[in-house]
């Protein structure tokens, strides 16, 4: 990955939280912080995708960030994560909530298990993980939360209702958490993704077709990478967005 242009000094010696660190956008964003020289921890289900990604930047970039397995679904696992991240790191000031799965699912073939379970990975533990964070970031004296979101709610996509309601509902999420946190110094915003071709999307869903289907809707035509997510969760995550709380960041190339 090249090095992000910009440099915020603020963020060397932060400690940093990234959920879904392992794979795709969140191993960017895991690299991105480290090269910022940020202390990082990540949380993945993935254990050897995680380690891969730890060792490599233990090599390249002379730090190893701390991978924590835990399964965010299981809201007790989650606490005991925050727990162990901010016993290992020091109190944590940025939280980046990005670990979803973006199964695809039919309106018939929905069921009340698989709708929950849709919500439980896809927006559940964004709340939880807030909430077992935020005492740490007080103590910090103040912290920034990056909530991912997704374009895909607002494109009336056929064949994710329950994916889209969980992303629609982290916008709602990011609001609320902005409201009560602002008094602490905490700020809550979000990132909403266009199309992003990472090895599971062109694993799973992203054939030519669909990938020139996008570009064809988008002003810059290349496709996006998940280092393009870096700089603006970098930005929203450093004192360089200060101001800035209660938005959202839309990064799709100009697709909307
Ligand atoms: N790739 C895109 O085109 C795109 C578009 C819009 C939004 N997004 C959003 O960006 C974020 C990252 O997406 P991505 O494409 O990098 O996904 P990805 O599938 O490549 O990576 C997600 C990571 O989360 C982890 N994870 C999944 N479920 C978990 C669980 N229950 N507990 C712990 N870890 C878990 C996975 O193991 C993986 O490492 C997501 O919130 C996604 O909805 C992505």
């Amino acid at each position: 990955m090249p090095l992000p242009a910009a440099q915020f000094h603020d963020l060397r010696d932060r400690c940093i939280l990234v959920t879904g660190g392992g794979a795709g956008i969140g191993a960017a964003l895991v690299e991105g912080f480290v090269r910022q020289g940020a202390h990082v921890a990540f949380v993945d289900i993935d254990e050897a995708a995680s380690r891969e990604l730890a060792d490599r930047l233990s090599v390249e970039a002379g730090y190893r960030p701390l991978f924590i397995h835990a399964d965010l679904r299981d809201i007790e696992a989650l606490r005991t994560a925050a727990e162990t991240a901010a016993a290992t790191l020091g109190a944590i000031h940025v939280l980046v909530n990005n670990a979803a799965r973006d199964d695809r699912q039919p309106l018939e073939s929905v069921t009340e298990e698989s709708w929950d379970e849709s919500q439980a990975v896809n927006l559940r533990h964004l709340f939880f993980m807030s909430q077992a964070i935020a005492p740490h970031m007080r103590r910090a004296g103040g912290g920034s939360i990056v909530n991912f979101s997704s374009i895909a709610f607002l494109l009336n996509m056929a064949e994710i209702p329950a994916y889209a309601t969980a992303k629609a509902g982290i916008i709602g999420l990011t609001k609320s958490l902005a409201g009560k946190l602002g008094p602490d110094n905490i700020r809550v915003n979000a990132i909403l993704p266009g199309m992003i071709v990472t090895e599971r999307q062109k694993k799973l869903w992203l054939d030519e077709t669909a990938i020139a289907a996008m570009l064809e809707k988008q002003c810059l035509k290349r496709s996006l990478t998940a280092e393009d997510l870096v700089g603006p969760c970098l930005y929203l995550a450093s004192n360089s967005s200060m101001g800035m709380t209660a938005q959202t960041m839309i990064i799709d190339g100009g697709a909307l």
